[in-house]
């Protein structure tokens, strides 16, 4: 395949990140893990961010081992801007300038709105777009200095349909196309694309009370053309597309790994 620059390169190697920085919030477990194991076979090191420290380390681990890569963990709440800083100089200071932002971590609060808090609100809004906003501000304008950069979101189904109880969460996920939208206009020709992922249902902790209640689960596959949730597994093609050169042409954009729920 011809390159813009007018060399040959077979597209399986426009998928490789040998030589790429990933950070990953929320990378210990769910899909974040999944996303930063992919990221690291493909040949980026890893760090892995949560709030908890032997979480994050038994991840970095793992994810060492099985790849061959570096991975590194580190406990940060993605909330306390102050510390996110301190983290990014010492994540730098490891592993090298961050190439590639995964803004995974992610929190939900349900319930009707006459039974949730304005605290509830904040709280949802404060882990799903203002932390990203801030991994954005801190890494995205050195990825821009260096012109090359990948900034992926984790949005949802929510970001473009709803459900009853989840005032929250669905407006956190459409706030997060917001930014994922603007961030891409404003480095479009840097070399930094920014895009998102917006996965249907996967069993993971967050769904938890979904995945206790036979009823509720089986109400979600009702509600799922495949007939099924996701397994984890299947968010890892979508994270090291975006991640890649095989991506360079895509930017501001969703990409839905939902079993075609919002096709519907
Ligand atoms: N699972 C789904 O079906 C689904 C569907 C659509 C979208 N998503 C989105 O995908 C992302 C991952 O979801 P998931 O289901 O994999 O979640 P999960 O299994 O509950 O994992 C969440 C991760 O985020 C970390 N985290 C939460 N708050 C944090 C904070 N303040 N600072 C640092 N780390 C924090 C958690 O670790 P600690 O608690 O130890 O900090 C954990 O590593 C989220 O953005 C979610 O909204 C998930």
């Amino acid at each position: 395949m011809e390159m813009p620059n007018g060399s040959q390169k077979n597209v399986m190697e426009l998928f490789r990140l040998d030589g790429r920085v990933a950070l990953v919030t929320g990378g210990s477990k769910g899909l974040g893990r999944s996303i930063a194991q992919a990221l690291a076979e493909a040949g980026a090191d890893v760090a892995v961010v949560s709030r908890t420290l032997a979480d994050c380390r038994k991840a970095a681990n793992e994810i060492a081992e099985q790849s061959g890569r570096r991975a590194a963990a580190f406990a940060v709440d993605v909330n306390k801007s102050d510390d996110l800083k301190k983290a990014a100089a010492e994540i730098e200071a490891s592993l090298g300038p961050v190439d590639i932002l995964v803004n995974n971590a992610g929190i939900n609060i349900r319930g009707p709105i006459d039974e949730l808090s304005e605290s509830d609100f904040e709280a949802v809004m404060a882990t799903n777009v203002t932390a990203p906003f801030l991994c954005s501000k801190i890494f995205g304008p050195k990825m821009v200095e260096r012109g090359w950069g990948r900034v992926i979101n984790l949005g949802s189904i929510m970001s473009a349909v709803s459900l009853p109880g989840r005032a929250p969460y669905a407006a956190s996920k459409a706030a997060i196309m917001g930014l994922t939208r603007t961030l891409a206009l404003e480095w479009a020709t840097k070399g930094v694309t920014v895009n998102a992922i917006c996965p249907g249902p996967f069993a993971t902790e967050m769904n938890k009370q979904l995945l206790n209640d036979p009823a509720k689960y089986k109400d979600f596959v009702s509600k799922i053309p495949m007939g099924r949730w996701g397994e984890l597994s299947e968010i890892a093609g979508a994270a090291l597309f975006l991640a890649s050169d095989a991506a360079a042409f895509v930017t501001g954009s969703a990409l839905f790994v939902d079993g075609g729920w919002t096709a519907q």
